[in-house]
């Protein structure tokens, strides 16, 4: 089972706002990738106009486009919701970047309001996210979209330090 509470405070020490957001996003998709078990992927898409982008990840290379309203990724991207599917393959519109991917767990990231972009984590395993894990997945989006909104801070623009 995932310590999702240590990996809550593992996210805070390993990525202050004051850094840059792309080390942040890459090393919170690695913490998350090393920490939650069982999962093949572990990443961020990031919108770019009317599409979502490949951004930081941990796993095998992945589509890099993904339209908003398609795939789980667009689909959560466009209701603004997260999105669980325990059974990728009855998901119509699925995008398989990995076919050995069988569940998928994706959550909007919020900065300022806006819709910055979505954290996705695949497993093999069918069923894999249970609501516990809905629950901490969630909680560690929220907390990557305040780390991105609070370095967003025109004062705290330092570039990334250390
Ligand atoms: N399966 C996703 C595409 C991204 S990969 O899983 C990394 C989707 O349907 O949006």
């Amino acid at each position: 089972m995932t310590d999702y509470r240590t990996l809550k405070s593992e996210l805070a020490a390993l990525c202050p706002p004051s850094f840059d957001p792309t080390a942040n996003l890459a090393n919170a998709a690695s913490l998350i990738f090393n920490s939650v078990d069982d999962i093949n992927w572990a990443g961020f898409y990031i919108l770019r106009g009317d599409r979502l982008v490949l951004g930081p990840f941990m796993g095998r290379p992945a589509c890099v486009y993904i339209p908003i309203g398609k795939g789980v990724c667009g689909t959560s991207a466009e209701k603004g919701k997260p999105l669980i599917v325990q059974d990728v393959l009855s998901f119509r519109g699925h995008i398989a970047c990995d076919s050995a991917s069988r569940s998928e767990a994706v959550f909007p990231l919020s900065v300022s309001g806006r819709l910055f972009g979505v954290m996705d984590i695949d497993s093999t395993t069918p069923g894999r996210f249970s609501d516990e894990d809905a629950r901490g997945l969630e909680e560690i989006s929220v907390m990557i979209g305040k780390i991105l909104e609070e370095g967003e801070h025109p004062d705290n623009d330092r570039g990334g330090e250390s």
